[in-house]
């Protein structure tokens, strides 16, 4: 049996990499030595895999050191695809860690691609790193492969190994190999792509097809605001069709669905297409933070509160719930915006690092927010925590007549003053 080596142990990688280290030797490669020094203590501080999971996997090791994954056959490479302050593809981790594997490439070998990136990128940009700096010749001496990772962090029903997976490999026959690969630990099947091209774009347009249901969900919200209607009882009501497919309004942050979009767009431009839905769906997310926070403001208005120096609690600041992911959270609008405003603004998130939070976003998180303390409860990412709890639980929280705001419409019907 091949031994596989998996680059990068995040959200991704580290699932990956126990799922095949219950049946096979895996080196799971991260150039993150605290991370691997927390890994080999059996501490997975992303939640995705549990001490006992990580006992289970037998076969998995792990490494900081390039040399140890050098006898490795197969190569998965599960690094970040973010983009940069201009919204273009950051290739940067991909490139590198391509070069790392360059370095020990040897003949026969098969790199596969698991990052979410646009069609092309891994013939067009990470295959040249490899053939570059190992020497070898693609499809000749080495070959290569794409599948997509589908996982949903927090999610503990659809898991790496339930969620069907879409393989594709550079020739016919490394395409047969990639996909009797993950066949062996993907319990749900495989879908084989019929190029890695195929593969790449299935990917990038699942969650672009995900970003824009969103954006029509946020700009019905908007308009049905305006008109005094509820967009969840319209939603509820419309749902009752059989085709009418169950999105909702929200912010949409982190690393994937708010990310990946521009990996296409970026693409269609290169090529001389200038999309236009997909930017628009972008452009209507994007603007969905300080839109929910003028809300908040309109109705503490209308209650009677002074907005300069008023309180506002914000429950929640990942970029979703049940998951301590901080990375594009877009929370971090709506308090820019209320402090914009005036507003004095504290944060709690039970699942959330304290020192996380005051790294990336300069925010000390508050672990206990005092009773009767706040103008407004402003409850963004209804960990299961918080949306266990009753309205009038998180009433208590405000002085007087205060303004409670379910940014995903988590409480029943009438509970709050205000959803999107
Ligand atoms: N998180 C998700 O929900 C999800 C779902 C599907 C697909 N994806 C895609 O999978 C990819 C990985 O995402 P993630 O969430 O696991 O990222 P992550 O940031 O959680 O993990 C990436 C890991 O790669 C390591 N790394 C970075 N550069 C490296 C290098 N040169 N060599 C070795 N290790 C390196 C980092 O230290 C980190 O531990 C991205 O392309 C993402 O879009 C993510």
């Amino acid at each position: 049996m091949k031994k596989i080596a998996v680059i990068g142990l995040g959200y991704v990688g580290l699932p990956l990499a126990a799922a095949f280290g219950e049946k096979r030797e895996v080196v799971g490669f991260d150039i993150n030595s605290k991370r691997i020094a927390e890994l080999k203590d059996g501490v997975d501080f992303t939640r995705e895999v549990s001490r006992e999971e990580l006992a289970a996997a037998s076969g998995l090791s792990f490494t900081d050191q390039l040399a140890d994954i050098a006898d490795c056959q197969i190569f998965i490479v599960t690094v970040p695809t973010p983009i940069d302050e201009y919204k273009s593809p950051d290739l940067t981790p991909l490139i590198k860690s391509s070069e790392s594997v360059g370095k020990v490439l040897k003949r026969g070998d098969i790199v596969i691609y698991e990052s979410t990136v646009f069609p092309g990128a891994t013939e067009e940009v990470c295959v040249p790193v490899l053939e570059k700096v190992s020497g070898l010749k693609f499809n000749e001496d080495f070959f290569a492969g794409y599948s997509p990772e589908r996982i949903n962090p927090g999610d503990k029903e659809h898991r790496v190994t339930s969620i069907m997976k879409v393989t594709s490999g550079s020739t016919p026959e490394i395409a047969d190999e990639v996909d009797a690969l993950y066949a062996d630990v993907i319990t749900a099947g495989t879908h084989k792509a019929s190029s890695i091209k195929v593969a790449e774009a299935a990917k990038v347009i699942e969650n672009t097809q995900r970003d824009l249901n969103i954006a029509l969900m946020n700009e019905l919200s908007m308009i049905f605001s305006r008109m005094k209607i509820d967009t969840h009882e319209v939603l509820a009501a419309a749902g009752t069709k059989w085709n009418f497919l169950p999105f909702k309004p929200g912010l949409v942050g982190g690393h994937c669905i708010g990310v990946d979009p521009y990996y296409l767009t970026h693409k269609a431009q290169a090529i001389g297409y200038h999309p236009e839905i997909i930017l628009a769906g972008r452009r209507v997310n994007d603007n969905m933070g300080p839109y929910a926070a003028a809300e908040l403001v309109k109705a503490m208005i209308k209650k009677g509160h002074t907005i300069a120096d008023s309180k506002v609690l914000v429950m929640g600041l990942t970029f979703k719930e049940n998951c301590p992911d901080l990375r594009n959270t877009r929370v971090i609008d709506v308090i820019r915006e209320l402090e914009d405003f005036g507003c004095q603004v504290d944060v709690t998130d039970c699942w959330a690092d304290n020192e996380e939070a005051q790294h990336e976003y300069g925010i000390s998180l508050i672990e206990k927010p005092a009773q009767s303390e706040y103008d407004a409860v402003f409850l963004a990412v209804p960990h299961r925590e918080y949306a266990k709890k009753a309205s009038s639980e998180l009433r208590q929280y405000m002085k007087g007549d205060g303004v409670l705001f379910d940014l995903k419409g988590v409480l029943p019907m009438g509970e709050a003053d205000l959803r999107l």
